[in-house]
């Protein structure tokens, strides 16, 4: 997967801007506030998302305009092909290779990309529903199934927990729930072995990452943490206490993801640049995984990572990383000068061009 151009009309700051790449490494860079991330937002909603910083469509519509215009060109299934979206009246009209789409939904698996930016350190630094998040949404892109399943489980736990506060009032409900415990179980427990095997095949690629970014010197490992060996004895044994609190004590919807540095909990002892290193590590894991499974490198899009890195991590990003075409946002140009090869674009209020950092 390979971006060949993106052209960008009245999108947030970026009035008419357009952006060329190259097929490894682009670095773009600038000041604050010029539209770094707004491009690597641009792309990312070629993927079919939302925002990644959850943005309203409305606001992507530059101050003043009535509407804005993405076009995307980029290479993918062995053929170049195109991809226009267009925000106006508060609507959003998708477009591949020049055929409307009933929604932008329509673009999921055509683009495919992986996005990194400062605010998934949560996926490290915060609770558990960060990473139950992290898993679902891989084994979103990979499997259409999985999104069916992971509704159904979750409309089911949404009914269980209203009969469970119902039940103190209307106590002959409770011979009701057997029933609901039996499908939340199905359900649950393929949930449950879904991310157990999509995590097995992350964490032999987050592993071997992390070891490159920090030369060798520590092993990350990541361990699926079930909130009950058991679910259908749990949801038994719990029930008594479900229903005084109102809620299903046990499922995938409680479960975890444990990450380890050198076998110590990365969220308790980790520093700021391990914590970040991980989250890099198993984004880059995720696009890897992608490419195994579907066969297409998906686009990495890296947002302001270079600052709370030390030389030779960065060194290891910007230098192993040509395989995938990969865009990196930056403020300090002279960050981007560990680059070899690649290209290097300055950013400066809304425009783009081709521009290597002076160096002092
Ligand atoms: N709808 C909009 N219309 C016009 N300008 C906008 C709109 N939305 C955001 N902006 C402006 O876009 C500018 C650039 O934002 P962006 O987040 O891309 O900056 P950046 O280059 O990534 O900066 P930083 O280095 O601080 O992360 C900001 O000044 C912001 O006010
Ligand atoms: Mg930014």
């Amino acid at each position: 997967m390979k971006v060949l151009s993106l052209t960008c009309q009245n999108y947030r700051n970026l009035q008419k801007a357009c952006l060329q790449p190259e097929s490894g490494v682009n670095v773009l860079w600038g000041e604050n506030a010029q539209g770094k991330t707004n491009l690597l937002e641009a792309l990312w909603l070629f993927t079919g998302g939302h925002s990644f910083r959850g943005a309203k469509d409305s606001e992507l519509v530059l101050h003043g305009a009535s509407g804005t215009r993405l076009e995307l060109a980029f290479f993918s299934e062995e053929r170049e092909q195109t991809a226009a979206l267009q925000i106006e009246g508060g609507r959003r009209h998708a477009f591949l290779n020049e055929v409307p789409l009933r929604s932008s939904n329509g673009l999921v698996g055509h683009f495919c990309a992986v996005i990194f930016s400062p605010e998934h350190i949560a996926l490290v630094r915060e609770g558990p529903a960060n990473r139950r998040n992290f898993l679902d949404a891989a084994l979103c892109q990979l499997k259409p199934g999985y999104v069916r399943l992971l509704n159904r489980y979750q409309r089911l736990l949404a009914q269980r927990n209203a009969l469970l506060k119902d039940i103190p009032r209307h106590p002959e409900l409770t011979e009701t729930l057997p029933v609901w415990d039996v499908r939340l179980v199905q359900d649950g427990l393929q949930i449950v072995s879904q991310r157990q095997a999509y995590l097995e095949r992350l964490t032999t690629a987050a592993a071997r990452i992390y070891s490159g970014l920090s030369h060798g010197k520590e092993q990350l490992s990541l361990d699926y943490q079930c909130s009950a060996e058991d679910l259908a004895a749990a949801l038994l044994e719990n029930r008594e206490r479900d229903i005084r609190q109102g809620f299903t004590s046990a499922g995938p919807h409680r479960d975890d993801m444990e990450i380890l540095l050198d076998s110590a909990a990365a969220r308790t002892y980790g520093s700021q640049g391990q914590k970040r290193s991980i989250v890099l590590a198993l984004k880059l894991a995720e696009a890897q995984v992608l490419e195994e499974i579907t066969g297409e490198k998906p686009v990495v899009l890296l947002d302001d990572v270079l600052s709370e890195l030390d030389g030779g991590r960065q060194d290891y990003l910007l230098n192993h990383l040509s395989d995938c075409q990969v865009f990196i946002t930056c403020c300090v140009p002279q960050q981007a000068c560990g680059l070899h090869g690649g290209g290097l674009y300055q950013v400066k209020n809304g425009c783009v061009r081709p521009e290597r950092p002076q160096t002092a």
